[in-house]
């Protein structure tokens, strides 16, 4: 099946969707990004991800590409024509085009460019990975200093998987000035005598929706809860850790830059906050 995408107003199959070679996210990485999770054919937290997509937009004085009614449409839709039924729904908004190649903003009326596709992934939910858990390395943060606004400038974090690969692991956590930040696409913890562990929000960090959902639940379920900064060392005495996003929901973390994290399986506290995530997320989902 050709999947269908969505490019400025028009769903067209993937071979035939094009967008200018002067297009500002193309050159300038001038473009923000949303990633929804779908699951039963349905979206999780759209509302979240569409009031980030708002605020990167504002915080960088973009043009909303349309309405959030009208970007709720455009989701179903995607989903309906490509079947899926579980799988993510891509979203970016750039500044658009106006034919040429300048580091100077192109005026108001250049329209931004509104692009959507779909990732049909089977088995998101019940993934073999998240049974497993995931090893990770720390590597030096060297990104710029707005990871609040979620730009689609992801050289780095690609180049961080690419370190963890080489080094027989599967993600990077981020460490700046001795701290961790976040993982290369996620938000990073670690579980110490039942306490969960996370850095708080500011500009240094993205807020994950996946995040504060999660972290709602644990402290529903009576979990303790600490955000402030942490460091490696700290992360790799955990009695378990786990990464959180809207692509891998709650991923268990079972080593850390070769250190064994508790009995190297994924931890309780990790697993049962994956599952009472998930149950919410598809109770709510739309
Ligand atoms: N990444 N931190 C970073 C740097 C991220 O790129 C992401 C998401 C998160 C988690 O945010 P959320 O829970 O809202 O997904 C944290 C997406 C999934 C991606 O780039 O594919």
């Amino acid at each position: 099946m050709t999947r269908t995408v969505y490019v400025n107003g028009e769903y067209l199959p993937e071979t035939e969707a094009k967008v200018s070679i002067f297009d500002r996210g193309f050159l300038f990485a001038d473009a923000v990004y949303e990633v929804t999770s779908v699951l039963d054919g349905k979206l999780i937290d759209f509302e979240g991800h569409a009031v980030r997509l708002e605020r990167s937009l504002n915080e960088l004085d973009m043009q909303s590409a349309c309405t959030k009614e009208e970007l709720l449409g455009i989701h179903r839709k995607l989903v309906e024509l490509n079947e899926i039924e579980e799988g993510l729904v891509y979203l970016q908004v750039s500044r658009g085009s106006d034919g040429d190649r300048d580091f100077v903003f192109p005026s108001e009326d250049t329209k931004p460019t509104l692009v959507l596709f779909t990732q049909n992934k089977p088995g998101l939910a019940n993934s073999p990975a998240a049974q497993k858990g995931a090893k990770v390395i720390s590597i030096d943060d060297i990104r710029w200093g707005r990871r609040d606004i979620k730009t689609v400038q992801l050289l780095y974090p690609s180049m961080g998987k690419m370190m963890a690969k080489a080094a027989g692991a599967d993600d990077a956590w981020l460490v700046e000035d001795g701290y961790v930040t976040e993982g290369t696409s996620n938000n990073a913890y670690y579980v110490k005598d039942g306490k969960i562990i996370t850095r708080p929000l500011s500009n240094d960090i993205l807020h994950g929706i996946t995040r504060k959902a999660v972290l709602r639940l644990a402290e529903e379920a009576q979990m303790t809860i600490e955000e402030r900064l942490f460091t490696i060392d700290e992360a790799k005495e955990a009695d378990e850790a786990f990464t959180t996003s809207a692509s891998a929901f709650v991923m268990p973390v079972v080593e850390i830059d070769g250190a064994q994290l508790g009995d190297g399986t994924p931890g309780p506290i990790a697993k049962r906050l994956r599952e009472i995530y998930l149950e919410e997320a598809r109770a709510k989902a739309i």
